[in-house]
């Protein structure tokens, strides 16, 4: 493939900025710096190892499954097939609970991170709270030891324990803090979603059951068990699951204190804590 023409053929295939893909391409598979890319002093062809990344990139994969990687809240969390790809939307769910954290300044914070992925809600909340620790739950193996690489490069193994489980299977103790992304898309959905989700995303990452919320009535269910009585706990949602998630909250017995939006505007997560808080 030669290098002209390839921005184009990138943007026909649904790149929305080319320009920055191909730079992110040079960068972090080639070797090259800005300096060089920006004086254009890169080798025509370019390396077989961007040519291969360009080619799936027409081919619909998204560019962090190409890199193994994905930034969030500043930092890099790495990938693999049994990790969701983390969303900025998700970024929503650390500024509610960086908040909360900084409201109680008094306490060494205990976080659950239920279904943590690549561990990006839990290790990001870890390195942004001084002496925080936390436990990562999931019931991917492989989303688990992919979690606990990211703790490794970051430098956070010492204040962060992974373990492979259903939800709260095997979770004895209280937290101050418990956090969760469930899977909260309907099944039915599913099929209809765009190909770079349905395509490269975990199944298991996606599917929230018939109604999309069934996680949520398990995490629901069990959270007085294992939240301490002035804690609070933070689940992200869908952008049209605010109302059904109140109704659930309700049910619990515990108390919807607060919704917050997405940066398009959509409710996002919520936070729930005890009734009589
Ligand atoms: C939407 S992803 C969120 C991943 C990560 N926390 C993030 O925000 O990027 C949901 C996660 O829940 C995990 N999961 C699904 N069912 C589970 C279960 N029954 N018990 C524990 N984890 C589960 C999935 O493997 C997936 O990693």
């Amino acid at each position: 493939m030669a290098r002209a023409g390839l921005k184009e053929k990138l943007r026909a295939a649904g790149v929305e900025n080319p320009d920055l893909e191909l730079r992110i391409l040079l960068r972090d598979l080639g070797g090259f710096d800005d300096t060089a890319i920006l004086l254009g002093r890169i080798p025509d062809p370019l390396p077989a190892v961007i040519l291969n990344a360009i080619d799936q990139r027409l081919a619909g994969k998204p560019l962090s499954r190409i890199l193994g990687y994905r930034e969030f809240y500043g930092r890099r969390f790495y990938l693999n097939d049994a990790t969701l790809d983390p969303r900025a939307d998700s970024e929503t769910l650390i500024d509610a609970a960086l908040q909360w954290a900084k409201e109680n300044p008094y306490r060494t914070l205990r976080i659950l991170d239920l279904g943590t992925g690549t561990g990006c809600l839990l290790l990001t909340l870890l390195a942004e709270i001084e002496n925080a620790t936390g436990v990562g739950v999931d019931l991917s193996v492989d989303a688990v030891s992919m979690a606990q690489k990211n703790a490794r490069t970051l430098k956070l193994k010492s204040r962060a324990a992974f373990q492979t489980g259903n939800w709260f299977e095997g979770i004895t103790e209280s937290f101050d803090m418990i956090i969760s992304n469930p899977p909260y898309i309907r099944s039915d959905v599913i099929p209809d979603l765009e190909s770079n989700v349905k395509n490269h995303d975990p199944i298991l990452a996606l599917d929230g059951g018939m109604s999309g919320l069934e996680a949520y009535k398990i995490l629901l269910s069990n959270l007085k068990n294992h939240l301490v009585k002035d804690g609070a706990s933070f689940f992200e949602i869908g952008f049209d699951q605010a109302e059904d998630m109140h109704r659930l909250v309700e049910k619990y017995d515990m108390k919807l204190v607060r919704i917050y939006p997405d940066l398009g505007g959509h409710p996002r997560v919520v936070k729930i804590r005890y009734g009589d808080k």
